[in-house]
Protein backbone atom coordinates (compact mmCIF):
# COMPACT_ATOMS: atom_id res chain seq x y z
CA UNK A 1 0.00 0.00 0.00
CA UNK A 2 2.67 2.40 0.83
CA UNK A 3 4.12 4.68 -2.29
CA UNK A 4 0.39 4.66 -3.43
CA UNK A 5 -1.33 8.22 -3.37
CA UNK A 6 -2.80 8.98 -0.09
CA UNK A 7 -7.09 8.89 -1.71
CA UNK A 8 -9.00 10.22 0.61
CA UNK A 9 -11.10 13.67 0.08
CA UNK A 10 -11.64 15.93 2.68
CA UNK A 11 -15.30 15.54 3.58
CA UNK A 12 -17.72 17.39 5.45
CA UNK A 13 -18.12 15.35 8.14
CA UNK A 14 -13.96 15.70 8.57
CA UNK A 15 -13.98 18.98 8.90
CA UNK A 16 -16.45 19.03 11.85
CA UNK A 17 -14.09 16.35 13.74
CA UNK A 18 -11.25 18.56 13.10
CA UNK A 19 -13.32 21.67 14.46
CA UNK A 20 -14.63 19.20 17.42
CA UNK A 21 -11.07 19.06 17.86
CA UNK A 22 -9.13 22.43 17.90
CA UNK A 23 -12.21 24.61 18.25
CA UNK A 24 -14.00 26.27 15.40
CA UNK A 25 -12.26 29.01 14.87
CA UNK A 26 -8.59 27.12 13.77
CA UNK A 27 -9.66 25.24 10.73
CA UNK A 28 -10.27 27.27 7.38
CA UNK A 29 -11.62 26.89 4.21
CA UNK A 30 -12.21 29.92 2.65
CA UNK A 31 -9.82 30.99 -0.78
CA UNK A 32 -7.83 33.14 1.13
CA UNK A 33 -6.46 30.87 3.19
CA UNK A 34 -6.03 28.01 0.52
CA UNK A 35 -3.82 30.76 -1.12
CA UNK A 36 -1.82 31.72 1.54
CA UNK A 37 -0.97 28.19 3.01
CA UNK A 38 -0.52 27.37 -0.78
CA UNK A 39 2.65 28.82 -1.68
CA UNK A 40 6.49 28.68 -0.06
CA UNK A 41 9.53 30.67 -0.51
CA UNK A 42 9.78 28.14 -3.52
CA UNK A 43 10.29 29.53 -7.57
CA UNK A 44 6.28 30.39 -8.13
CA UNK A 45 4.81 27.08 -7.10
CA UNK A 46 0.68 27.44 -5.83
CA UNK A 47 -0.97 24.16 -4.56
CA UNK A 48 -3.94 24.65 -3.24
CA UNK A 49 -5.07 22.67 0.37
CA UNK A 50 -8.37 21.62 1.18
CA UNK A 51 -8.49 22.61 4.61
CA UNK A 52 -6.10 24.59 6.90
CA UNK A 53 -5.40 23.30 10.59
CA UNK A 54 -3.98 25.09 13.41
CA UNK A 55 -3.37 22.80 16.38
CA UNK A 56 -2.36 23.67 19.74
CA UNK A 57 -0.97 20.74 21.21
CA UNK A 58 0.13 17.52 20.55
CA UNK A 59 -2.94 15.88 20.96
CA UNK A 60 -5.03 17.93 18.69
CA UNK A 61 -2.43 16.60 16.23
CA UNK A 62 -2.22 13.16 17.19
CA UNK A 63 -6.48 13.49 17.11
CA UNK A 64 -5.76 14.54 13.72
CA UNK A 65 -4.24 12.56 12.47
CA UNK A 66 -5.75 9.61 13.13
CA UNK A 67 -8.65 10.65 11.20
CA UNK A 68 -6.31 11.64 8.31
CA UNK A 69 -4.67 7.84 8.54
CA UNK A 70 -8.37 5.94 8.67
CA UNK A 71 -9.53 7.85 5.74
CA UNK A 72 -6.33 8.10 4.11
CA UNK A 73 -6.24 11.76 3.85
CA UNK A 74 -2.87 13.79 2.60
CA UNK A 75 -1.18 16.03 5.58
CA UNK A 76 1.03 18.62 4.57
CA UNK A 77 2.96 20.12 7.95
CA UNK A 78 3.93 23.32 7.93
CA UNK A 79 6.18 26.11 9.74
CA UNK A 80 6.37 29.48 8.52
CA UNK A 81 6.52 28.65 4.99
CA UNK A 82 10.10 29.74 3.93
CA UNK A 83 11.18 26.66 2.50
CA UNK A 84 12.68 26.53 -0.46
CA UNK A 85 12.34 22.80 -1.62
CA UNK A 86 8.41 22.96 -1.58
CA UNK A 87 8.54 20.68 1.70
CA UNK A 88 5.96 22.42 2.87
CA UNK A 89 3.67 22.63 -0.16
CA UNK A 90 0.24 20.91 -0.26
CA UNK A 91 0.86 19.01 -3.51
CA UNK A 92 -2.03 16.79 -2.79
CA UNK A 93 -4.66 19.04 -1.56
CA UNK A 94 -5.67 17.41 1.60
CA UNK A 95 -5.48 18.81 4.94
CA UNK A 96 -2.83 21.45 6.13
CA UNK A 97 -1.52 21.39 9.41
CA UNK A 98 -0.33 24.80 10.33
CA UNK A 99 2.05 25.05 13.47
CA UNK A 100 1.94 28.83 13.67
CA UNK A 101 -0.11 28.82 17.05
CA UNK A 102 2.66 26.07 18.55
CA UNK A 103 4.94 29.14 19.61
CA UNK A 104 6.36 28.90 22.63
CA UNK A 105 9.80 28.54 24.23
CA UNK A 106 8.91 26.32 27.27
CA UNK A 107 12.12 26.17 29.59
CA UNK A 108 15.92 27.71 29.20
CA UNK A 109 17.53 25.19 31.63
CA UNK A 110 20.60 27.35 32.23
CA UNK A 111 21.96 24.57 34.26
CA UNK A 112 22.61 22.11 31.51
CA UNK A 113 22.69 24.82 28.78
CA UNK A 114 19.69 23.30 27.11
CA UNK A 115 16.11 24.94 25.62
CA UNK A 116 12.95 23.12 25.27
CA UNK A 117 10.92 24.49 22.43
CA UNK A 118 7.68 24.35 20.58
CA UNK A 119 8.58 24.31 16.97
CA UNK A 120 6.44 27.25 15.86
CA UNK A 121 8.95 29.85 17.80
CA UNK A 122 10.75 31.94 15.27
CA UNK A 123 14.83 31.05 15.05
CA UNK A 124 15.93 34.30 15.97
CA UNK A 125 13.46 34.58 18.65
CA UNK A 126 14.80 31.62 20.05
CA UNK A 127 18.57 32.79 19.71
CA UNK A 128 17.38 36.20 21.21
CA UNK A 129 15.99 34.83 24.65
CA UNK A 130 19.14 32.38 24.76
CA UNK A 131 21.46 34.99 23.99
CA UNK A 132 19.97 37.15 26.86
CA UNK A 133 21.12 34.59 29.51
CA UNK A 134 24.37 34.68 27.90
CA UNK A 135 23.93 31.29 25.87
CA UNK A 136 24.22 30.76 22.00
CA UNK A 137 22.11 28.81 19.38
CA UNK A 138 24.16 29.57 16.15
CA UNK A 139 22.57 27.63 13.39
CA UNK A 140 21.36 31.21 11.57
CA UNK A 141 19.90 30.40 8.11
CA UNK A 142 19.14 33.50 5.92
CA UNK A 143 15.48 33.66 6.76
CA UNK A 144 15.79 33.50 10.47
CA UNK A 145 14.32 36.08 11.03
CA UNK A 146 10.63 34.63 9.62
CA UNK A 147 11.26 30.98 9.62
CA UNK A 148 10.30 28.39 12.66
CA UNK A 149 12.54 26.12 14.53
CA UNK A 150 10.52 23.65 13.39
CA UNK A 151 10.86 23.80 10.00
CA UNK A 152 14.64 24.39 10.78
CA UNK A 153 14.54 20.53 12.04
CA UNK A 154 12.43 19.15 9.34
CA UNK A 155 15.20 20.25 6.84
CA UNK A 156 18.19 20.42 8.67
CA UNK A 157 19.47 23.99 8.24
CA UNK A 158 22.35 25.61 7.75
CA UNK A 159 23.47 29.51 7.36
CA UNK A 160 26.42 31.23 7.78
CA UNK A 161 27.62 29.85 11.29
CA UNK A 162 27.80 26.81 10.31
CA UNK A 163 31.24 26.78 9.13
CA UNK A 164 32.46 27.21 12.47
CA UNK A 165 29.38 25.73 14.35
CA UNK A 166 27.82 22.86 12.54
CA UNK A 167 24.22 22.83 11.24
CA UNK A 168 20.75 22.55 13.01
CA UNK A 169 21.79 18.31 13.55
CA UNK A 170 24.58 19.21 15.88
CA UNK A 171 22.02 20.83 18.27
CA UNK A 172 18.99 18.59 18.47
CA UNK A 173 19.07 16.05 21.76
CA UNK A 174 15.75 15.06 21.68
CA UNK A 175 12.31 15.46 20.11
CA UNK A 176 8.77 15.22 20.95
CA UNK A 177 6.99 13.49 17.78
CA UNK A 178 3.91 12.74 17.26
CA UNK A 179 3.68 9.57 14.14
CA UNK A 180 1.40 9.41 11.50
CA UNK A 181 -0.47 6.65 13.31
CA UNK A 182 -1.41 8.91 16.34
CA UNK A 183 1.45 7.48 18.92
CA UNK A 184 2.82 10.54 20.89
CA UNK A 185 6.94 9.36 21.49
CA UNK A 186 10.19 10.95 22.31
CA UNK A 187 12.68 9.77 20.37
CA UNK A 188 16.23 10.03 22.66
CA UNK A 189 16.52 11.84 25.84
CA UNK A 190 18.31 15.24 26.70
CA UNK A 191 21.52 14.24 27.05
CA UNK A 192 24.73 15.10 25.47
CA UNK A 193 26.05 11.63 24.60
CA UNK A 194 23.32 8.68 23.79
CA UNK A 195 24.30 4.95 22.24
CA UNK A 196 21.54 3.98 22.76
CA UNK A 197 19.46 2.08 20.13
CA UNK A 198 19.03 3.32 16.68
CA UNK A 199 19.54 7.32 16.67
CA UNK A 200 15.90 8.13 15.99
CA UNK A 201 16.35 12.20 17.25
CA UNK A 202 18.89 12.49 14.33
CA UNK A 203 16.56 10.36 11.72
CA UNK A 204 13.80 12.68 12.46
CA UNK A 205 16.43 15.86 11.53
CA UNK A 206 16.04 16.33 8.06
CA UNK A 207 13.14 14.32 7.36
CA UNK A 208 11.14 17.21 5.79
CA UNK A 209 8.35 15.95 8.18
CA UNK A 210 7.66 13.06 5.93
CA UNK A 211 8.04 10.59 9.57
CA UNK A 212 6.62 12.33 11.79
CA UNK A 213 5.44 16.12 13.22
CA UNK A 214 8.36 17.38 15.48
CA UNK A 215 6.01 19.08 18.56
CA UNK A 216 8.75 19.70 21.72
CA UNK A 217 12.49 20.20 20.62
CA UNK A 218 15.36 20.00 23.15
CA UNK A 219 18.58 22.14 21.86
CA UNK A 220 22.09 22.29 23.29
CA UNK A 221 23.19 25.35 23.88
CA UNK A 222 26.78 26.92 24.19
CA UNK A 223 28.36 29.70 25.69
CA UNK A 224 27.60 33.01 23.45
CA UNK A 225 31.02 33.99 22.39
CA UNK A 226 32.11 37.87 23.11
CA UNK A 227 33.24 39.56 20.05
CA UNK A 228 33.24 39.41 16.34
CA UNK A 229 34.83 40.90 13.82
CA UNK A 230 33.44 41.45 10.02
CA UNK A 231 35.37 41.49 6.82
CA UNK A 232 34.38 42.13 2.86
CA UNK A 233 37.18 41.40 0.38
CA UNK A 234 36.31 41.73 -3.44
CA UNK A 235 37.62 39.69 -5.95
CA UNK A 236 38.36 40.16 -9.74
CA UNK A 237 37.97 36.54 -10.31
CA UNK A 238 35.18 34.68 -8.44
CA UNK A 239 37.50 31.87 -9.04
CA UNK A 240 40.15 32.69 -7.16
CA UNK A 241 37.92 33.44 -4.14
CA UNK A 242 36.83 30.11 -3.71
CA UNK A 243 41.03 29.41 -3.91
CA UNK A 244 41.17 31.92 -0.99
CA UNK A 245 38.42 30.22 1.16
CA UNK A 246 40.65 26.51 1.06
CA UNK A 247 43.53 28.51 1.82
CA UNK A 248 42.19 30.44 4.78
CA UNK A 249 41.31 26.94 6.41
CA UNK A 250 44.79 25.46 5.50
CA UNK A 251 46.20 28.19 7.31
CA UNK A 252 44.55 27.09 10.43
CA UNK A 253 42.09 29.51 11.08
CA UNK A 254 38.24 28.70 11.10
CA UNK A 255 36.01 31.59 10.08
CA UNK A 256 32.59 31.84 12.16
CA UNK A 257 31.41 33.07 8.88
CA UNK A 258 32.94 32.60 5.56
CA UNK A 259 30.52 33.53 3.12
CA UNK A 260 30.63 34.25 -1.12
CA UNK A 261 28.32 36.66 -3.19
CA UNK A 262 28.87 36.91 -6.43
CA UNK A 263 28.71 40.67 -8.28
CA UNK A 264 25.39 40.26 -10.25
CA UNK A 265 23.87 39.10 -7.38
CA UNK A 266 25.12 41.67 -4.99
CA UNK A 267 24.20 44.50 -7.56
CA UNK A 268 20.43 43.88 -7.35
CA UNK A 269 20.44 43.03 -3.56
CA UNK A 270 22.46 46.70 -2.94
CA UNK A 271 19.98 48.21 -5.68
CA UNK A 272 16.76 46.53 -3.76
CA UNK A 273 18.03 47.93 -0.35
CA UNK A 274 19.18 51.10 -1.66
CA UNK A 275 22.29 50.34 -0.35
CA UNK A 276 25.94 51.75 -1.27
CA UNK A 277 27.83 49.45 1.38
CA UNK A 278 29.47 47.33 -0.86
CA UNK A 279 31.41 48.59 -3.66
CA UNK A 280 30.10 46.93 -6.68
CA UNK A 281 32.73 48.01 -9.74
CA UNK A 282 32.37 46.42 -12.91
CA UNK A 283 35.98 44.71 -12.34
CA UNK A 284 35.07 43.21 -9.56
CA UNK A 285 32.99 39.37 -10.05
CA UNK A 286 32.49 38.60 -6.34
CA UNK A 287 32.54 39.33 -2.74
CA UNK A 288 33.70 37.16 0.05
CA UNK A 289 32.49 38.29 3.56
CA UNK A 290 34.92 36.38 6.34
CA UNK A 291 34.07 36.74 10.34
CA UNK A 292 35.26 35.63 13.63
CA UNK A 293 34.70 35.18 16.82
CA UNK A 294 35.92 34.53 19.94
CA UNK A 295 35.78 35.85 23.58
CA UNK A 296 39.86 37.55 23.12
CA UNK A 297 39.79 40.36 21.10
CA UNK A 298 43.30 40.50 20.24
CA UNK A 299 43.54 36.89 18.96
CA UNK A 300 40.81 38.06 16.65
CA UNK A 301 42.57 41.00 15.22
CA UNK A 302 45.49 38.64 14.83
CA UNK A 303 43.12 36.31 12.82
CA UNK A 304 42.02 39.12 10.53
CA UNK A 305 45.03 40.00 9.83
CA UNK A 306 46.50 36.27 8.80
CA UNK A 307 43.09 36.15 6.94
CA UNK A 308 43.33 39.41 4.98
CA UNK A 309 47.17 38.43 4.10
CA UNK A 310 45.90 35.03 2.46
CA UNK A 311 43.05 37.13 0.50
CA UNK A 312 45.72 39.44 -1.15
CA UNK A 313 47.41 36.12 -2.24
CA UNK A 314 45.10 35.34 -3.88
CA UNK A 315 44.32 38.86 -5.66
CA UNK A 316 41.97 40.08 -3.30
CA UNK A 317 41.28 43.86 -4.16
CA UNK A 318 41.21 46.53 -0.69
CA UNK A 319 40.02 44.65 1.99
CA UNK A 320 36.98 46.75 4.14
CA UNK A 321 36.49 45.98 7.61
CA UNK A 322 33.35 46.53 8.84
CA UNK A 323 33.54 49.21 12.28
CA UNK A 324 31.22 49.22 13.91
CA UNK A 325 27.50 46.73 14.60
CA UNK A 326 25.47 49.12 11.95
CA UNK A 327 28.22 48.37 9.33
CA UNK A 328 28.25 44.43 10.07
CA UNK A 329 24.34 44.48 10.78
CA UNK A 330 23.80 46.23 6.80
CA UNK A 331 26.51 43.66 5.21
CA UNK A 332 24.66 41.07 6.94
CA UNK A 333 21.38 41.92 5.69
CA UNK A 334 22.56 42.61 2.22
CA UNK A 335 23.66 39.13 2.39
CA UNK A 336 20.78 37.64 4.08
CA UNK A 337 18.06 39.04 1.75
CA UNK A 338 20.16 37.95 -1.26
CA UNK A 339 17.90 34.96 -2.25
CA UNK A 340 14.82 37.59 -1.97
CA UNK A 341 16.14 39.96 -4.00
CA UNK A 342 17.49 37.91 -7.10
CA UNK A 343 14.12 36.05 -6.98
CA UNK A 344 12.39 39.39 -7.41
CA UNK A 345 14.76 39.70 -10.49
CA UNK A 346 13.70 36.60 -12.58
CA UNK A 347 16.10 34.07 -11.02
CA UNK A 348 13.57 31.54 -9.28
CA UNK A 349 15.44 28.15 -10.11
CA UNK A 350 17.54 27.87 -6.49
CA UNK A 351 19.53 25.05 -6.11
CA UNK A 352 21.10 24.07 -2.92
CA UNK A 353 24.61 22.94 -4.04
CA UNK A 354 27.19 21.28 -1.84
CA UNK A 355 30.85 19.70 -2.53
CA UNK A 356 34.01 19.33 -0.78
CA UNK A 357 34.95 22.79 -0.41
CA UNK A 358 38.14 22.55 -2.40
CA UNK A 359 35.64 21.61 -5.63
CA UNK A 360 34.18 24.51 -5.30
CA UNK A 361 35.92 27.30 -7.92
CA UNK A 362 35.70 23.66 -10.59
CA UNK A 363 31.95 23.86 -9.94
CA UNK A 364 31.84 27.39 -10.57
CA UNK A 365 33.94 27.17 -13.82
CA UNK A 366 31.58 24.32 -14.76
CA UNK A 367 28.04 25.52 -13.97
CA UNK A 368 28.99 28.82 -15.83
CA UNK A 369 29.98 26.54 -19.31
CA UNK A 370 26.33 24.66 -18.80
CA UNK A 371 24.83 27.98 -18.82
CA UNK A 372 26.45 28.63 -22.00
CA UNK A 373 25.48 25.35 -23.21
CA UNK A 374 22.54 25.56 -22.35
CA UNK A 375 21.59 29.49 -22.30
CA UNK A 376 20.74 29.87 -18.81
CA UNK A 377 22.37 32.79 -16.49
CA UNK A 378 23.53 32.11 -12.94
CA UNK A 379 24.00 33.72 -9.68
CA UNK A 380 25.88 32.61 -7.22
CA UNK A 381 26.26 32.90 -3.55
CA UNK A 382 25.98 30.91 -0.07
CA UNK A 383 28.03 29.15 2.50
CA UNK A 384 31.61 28.97 0.27
CA UNK A 385 33.09 27.98 4.17
CA UNK A 386 30.92 24.59 3.75
CA UNK A 387 31.24 24.18 -0.22
CA UNK A 388 27.49 25.29 -0.22
CA UNK A 389 26.88 27.33 -3.34
CA UNK A 390 23.16 28.13 -3.95
CA UNK A 391 22.68 28.82 -7.86
CA UNK A 392 19.97 30.47 -8.78
CA UNK A 393 18.82 30.28 -12.18
CA UNK A 394 17.23 32.46 -14.65
CA UNK A 395 16.45 31.20 -18.28
CA UNK A 396 13.68 33.25 -21.03
CA UNK A 397 10.66 32.20 -20.37
CA UNK A 398 10.77 29.39 -17.41
CA UNK A 399 9.80 30.40 -13.78
CA UNK A 400 9.86 26.69 -12.37
CA UNK A 401 12.11 24.03 -12.22
CA UNK A 402 9.70 21.50 -11.11
CA UNK A 403 8.20 19.35 -13.79
CA UNK A 404 9.48 21.29 -16.67
CA UNK A 405 11.55 19.35 -18.82
CA UNK A 406 13.80 21.56 -20.29
CA UNK A 407 15.15 22.59 -16.83
CA UNK A 408 14.81 18.99 -15.88
CA UNK A 409 17.80 18.23 -18.58
CA UNK A 410 19.49 20.94 -17.45
CA UNK A 411 19.21 20.41 -13.95
CA UNK A 412 20.51 16.67 -14.54
CA UNK A 413 23.57 17.90 -15.90
CA UNK A 414 23.91 20.30 -12.86
CA UNK A 415 23.37 17.65 -10.52
CA UNK A 416 25.60 15.33 -12.15
CA UNK A 417 28.57 17.60 -12.09
CA UNK A 418 28.00 17.76 -8.53
CA UNK A 419 28.16 14.34 -8.29
CA UNK A 420 31.06 13.96 -10.20
CA UNK A 421 32.94 16.47 -7.72
CA UNK A 422 31.96 14.29 -4.49
CA UNK A 423 29.30 16.47 -3.55
CA UNK A 424 25.32 16.58 -3.34
CA UNK A 425 22.05 17.81 -3.96
CA UNK A 426 21.44 19.48 -1.09
CA UNK A 427 23.16 20.99 1.65
CA UNK A 428 20.93 22.78 3.63
CA UNK A 429 17.62 23.67 2.28
CA UNK A 430 16.31 19.84 1.81
CA UNK A 431 14.90 17.66 -1.29
CA UNK A 432 10.76 18.48 -0.79
CA UNK A 433 9.05 18.54 -3.76
CA UNK A 434 11.57 20.05 -6.12
CA UNK A 435 14.71 17.91 -6.16
CA UNK A 436 13.26 14.85 -5.50
CA UNK A 437 13.31 13.54 -9.30
CA UNK A 438 17.23 14.03 -8.87
CA UNK A 439 17.79 11.63 -5.73
CA UNK A 440 18.55 8.70 -8.04
CA UNK A 441 21.59 11.07 -8.84
CA UNK A 442 22.72 11.17 -5.68
CA UNK A 443 21.62 7.91 -4.26
CA UNK A 444 21.89 4.26 -5.33
CA UNK A 445 18.81 1.50 -5.58
CA UNK A 446 19.77 0.38 -2.46
CA UNK A 447 19.71 3.64 -0.33
CA UNK A 448 16.59 4.61 -1.89
CA UNK A 449 14.48 1.67 -1.50
CA UNK A 450 16.03 2.11 2.86
CA UNK A 451 14.73 5.29 3.07
CA UNK A 452 11.38 4.38 1.24
CA UNK A 453 11.18 1.22 3.93
CA UNK A 454 12.01 3.85 6.59
CA UNK A 455 8.86 6.09 5.41
CA UNK A 456 6.75 2.58 5.39
CA UNK A 457 7.64 1.51 9.17
CA UNK A 458 6.53 5.29 10.08
CA UNK A 459 3.49 5.93 7.89
CA UNK A 460 2.43 2.73 6.89
CA UNK A 461 -0.80 4.41 4.94
CA UNK A 462 1.44 7.06 3.26
CA UNK A 463 -0.27 10.08 4.31
CA UNK A 464 2.11 12.59 5.97
CA UNK A 465 3.83 14.66 3.61
CA UNK A 466 3.43 11.93 0.98
CA UNK A 467 5.33 12.15 -2.61
CA UNK A 468 8.04 14.13 -1.03
CA UNK A 469 11.96 13.36 -1.25
CA UNK A 470 10.98 10.36 -3.36
CA UNK A 471 7.77 9.93 -5.96
CA UNK A 472 4.99 7.90 -5.54
CA UNK A 473 4.92 5.38 -7.24
C1 LIG B 1 20.79 31.72 1.94
C2 LIG B 1 19.61 30.82 1.89
C3 LIG B 1 18.90 30.91 0.60
O1 LIG B 1 21.87 31.25 2.18
O2 LIG B 1 19.95 29.53 2.19
O3 LIG B 1 20.60 32.92 1.73
ZN1 LIG C 1 22.01 29.29 2.53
Amino acid sequence: MNDTLPLGVVAEEHIDRFKAIVGEQYVFVDTESMQHYGHDETEHLLYLPEVVIKPRTATEISDILVICNEHRIAVTPRGAGTGLSGGALPHLGGVLLSMERMNTILFIDERNMQVTTEPGVITEVLQNAVKEKGLFYPPDPSSRGSCFIGGNIAENSGGPKAVKYGVVKDYVLNLEVVLPTGEIIWTGANVLKNSTGYNLTQLMVGSEGTLGIVTKIVLKLIPLPKYDLLMLAPFQSLEKAGEAVNAIFRAGITPSAMELVEIDALKIVSAMMDSVAVPVTDDIEAHLIVEVDGNNMEVLMQEMEAVAEILQQYEAGEVFFADDAQQKAELWKLRRRTAEAVKIKGYTIEEDTVVPRAELPVLIRRVKALGEQYAFHAVFYGHAGDGNLHIRIKKEGISNSFENEEMNIILRELFTIVKELGGTISGEHGVGLVQKGFMDIAFDDANLQIMRAIKKAFDPNNILNAGKIFDLE
